[in-house]
């Protein structure tokens, strides 16, 4: 596996496997890998000749300065990872390789900017693109993957690549949860043992959420899921959102298929996203 760090070195790479005809598999990481991410690196190197994987804690994307200074670092670690899941280069740039001139993107994805991620986090889906743009400019993929964990960040990508003409085939994966149901993330190595123990109950109460869908309407089942966090001793709601799955247009009325529940909690000072297809 080669590691490169410059956008140099990478670009170049990606230049001389398109002349010869190699297709690219990209898999962008802000590091701290699980077997989410190997899950997304292995499909990769099933579906192209060349997997291509980033890592790079981007700090455009957070909101909270917090959060950007404790995000787990675990580089060492993560390329023995990529080593053994068939990654063929790891790019580990720099904040000033990446950023020589502080810049951040604007850009207009309208509404589906607007809600859930968008709302609670300003500016994030502006540092997010800008940095998905500049990884698909550098490494040049055939697909892209992303976990649908970030189902919203997934949809803007999407758009990003529409409205911006990207040749790159976005590729969404499913939802990789440990044993006791807890959706995969960086951020669950941040928890206590005891928020740790509690968080399985944020997908505990979708499940219970998708059980009622046939036959409740959206702002039921939204009153439901939140009297129950509205005691709970570990976790506090910051939302939960019924909303369509292309448009994630908050649904007023009856659940339509392709309607999904999207769900942010806090354990502690730790962020926690999920989200379940409803019908
Ligand atoms: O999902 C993530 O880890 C990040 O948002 C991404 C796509 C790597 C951009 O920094």
């Amino acid at each position: 596996m080669t590691v490169t760090e410059t956008i140099s070195e990478t670009s170049a790479f990606a230049r001389e496997a398109r002349q010869n005809g190699r297709t690219i598999g990209f898999v962008p990481t802000m590091g701290a890998l699980h077997e989410g991410h190997l899950t997304l690196v292995r499909r990769a190197r099933k579906e192209n000749d060349l997997v291509v994987v980033s890592i790079f804690v981007n700090p455009i994307q957070f909101n909270n300065p917090d959060d950007l200074k404790k995000y787990p670092r675990t580089l060492e670690k993560d390329l023995e990872m990529l080593k053994g899941a068939g990654c063929d280069l790891a790019f580990c740039p720099s904040v000033e390789e990446m950023y020589p001139d502080n810049h951040r993107k604007s850009y207009d994805f309208g509404d589906l900017a607007r809600v859930m991620e968008g709302e609670f986090r300003p500016g994030h889906f502006d540092g997010v693109a800008t940095v998905v743009q500049r990884l698909f400019e550098i490494t040049h993929p055939h697909r892209a993957y992303f976990g649908e964990k970030d189902y919203q960040q997934l949809q803007i990508i999407r758009a990003l690549v529409r409205n911006e003409h990207i040749d790159t085939e976005i590729v969404p994966c499913p939802i990789s949860r440990e044993d006791d149901g807890l959706a995969r993330s960086s951020r669950n190595e941040r928890l206590t043992p005891a928020m740790r123990k509690a968080a399985p109950y944020i997908h505990m109460v979708l499940e219970e959420a998708r059980s009622l869908a046939a036959n409740h309407t959206a702002p039921q089942i939204v009153n439901f899921v939140k009297a129950k966090f509205s005691d709970h001793p570990h976790l506090k709601l910051e939302y939960f959102t019924i909303a369509g799955g292309n448009t994630l247009q908050a649904v007023e009325g009856r659940i339509s298929p392709g309607d999904y529940g999207f769900i942010a909690v806090f354990a502690g000072e730790i962020r926690l996203i999920d989200n379940i297809r409803l019908i």
